[in-house]
C-alpha cells in the first residue's frame, strides 16, 4: 500500500446504513486492511449500540458517527460527553441548534477528551440537508432565500462555535471554502463512481471530482454496500480519489 493511496483512503467513509451487527461487520470483513473511516448513522447505531462502536475501533477504523445531534445546549454537552468518551474519530450536530448548542458539544467533548487522555474528535455541523430543498425551506421551515445561502450562514456559524467543518453537497464546497477557508472541513455525500446507480441521490458527483472540487471527505453508502463486490468497489474509489 502506498502512503498516497493509503491517505487518500482515510478520506473515503463508508456508509454502514445496515440494521443490524452481523451485516454490518460482514463489510467490515471484506474491507478489511483497507484503512478507511466507518460511517455509523442512526439507523445501526440505535441497533448495535456503543458495543459495536468500540469494535471498530479495536479493528483499527476510523469512526465517523453521524447522530446529528440537536437539543438544548446541556443535553448536546453531554452527548458529545458520551460519544467522545467511546473513542469516536468524528461525530455531527445540527447548525440549526445554534452557536451555543454547537459552543456546547464542543465543550462536552473537549471535557471528556481531557478526562480520558483521548483525542479531540472533529465535530462537524449539519447544514441544511441535501433532502430539503428550497420550496421546503422556505415554506415549511421558514427560512426565506436560496439554500445555498443558508448552507453557507451555517457554515459560518459552525466555524464561529469553534467547530471543525460541516457536511455538504459537493457542489457546495466551492461556496463553503470560499466563506470559511480551504482547511474547514467538508465531509461530503452524494458520491456516485461513473456509471454507477444514482439511487435517490439526484446533485451528485464522482470521487475524482468531489477531491479534486476540495471534499475533505467523501461519504459513499450503496455504491459499496449493495456491489457484488465491495472490497473491488472500495478499491476502485480509492483509486479514482487519486486520479
Ligand atoms: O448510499 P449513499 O452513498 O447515497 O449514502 C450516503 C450516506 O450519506 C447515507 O448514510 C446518508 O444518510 C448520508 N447523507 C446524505 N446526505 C446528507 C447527509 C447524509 O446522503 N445530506
Amino acid at each position: 500500500m502506498t502512503p498516497e493511496y493509503k491517505q487518500m483512503a482515510g478520506r473515503l467513509m463508508v456508509a454502514l446504513d445496515y440494521p443490524d451487527v452481523e451485516k454490518a461487520r460482514k463489510l467490515t470483513q471484506e474491507l478489511e486492511g483497507i484503512p478507511c473511516y466507518m460511517k455509523v448513522g442512526m439507523q445501526l447505531f440505535y441497533a448495535a449500540g456503543p458495543e459495536f462502536v468500540k469494535e471498530l475501533k479495536e479493528k483499527g477504523y476510523s469512526v465517523f458517527l453521524d447522530v446529528k445531534m440537536h437539543d438544548i445546549p446541556n443535553t448536546v454537552r453531554g452527548g458529545s460527553h458520551s460519544v467522545t468518551r467511546l473513542g469516536v474519530d468524528m461525530f455531527n450536530v445540527h447548525a440549526a441548534g445554534g452557536k451555543e448548542m454547537m459552543s456546547a458539544a464542543l465543550a462536552g467533548a473537549k471535557q471528556a477528551a481531557e478526562e480520558e487522555d483521548l483525542n479531540l474528535p472533529t465535530i462537524i455541523a449539519v447544514t441544511q440537508l441535501t433532502s430539503t430543498d428550497r420550496s421546503t425551506m422556505n415554506e415549511e421551515i421558514g427560512i426565506p432565500g436560496e439554500v445555498e445561502d443558508t448552507v453557507v450562514r451555517y457554515a459560518k456559524l459552525a466555524k464561529e462555535a469553534g467547530l471543525h467543518g460541516v457536511v455538504a453537497s459537493p457542489l457546495e464546497v466551492k461556496a463553503i471554502s470560499e466563506a470559511c477557508g480551504a482547511d474547514f472541513y467538508t465531509v461530503t455525500p452524494g458520491i456516485r463512481p461513473a456509471g454507477s446507480r444514482m439511487g435517490d441521490q439526484s446533485r451528485v458527483m464522482t470521487p475524482g471530482q468531489a477531491i479534486s472540487g476540495g471534499s475533505h471527505f467523501i461519504v459513499v453508502g450503496r455504491p459499496i454496500t449493495e456491489s457484488a463486490n465491495p472490497r473491488e468497489a472500495a478499491q476502485q474509489i480509492i483509486e479514482e480519489m487519486m486520479n
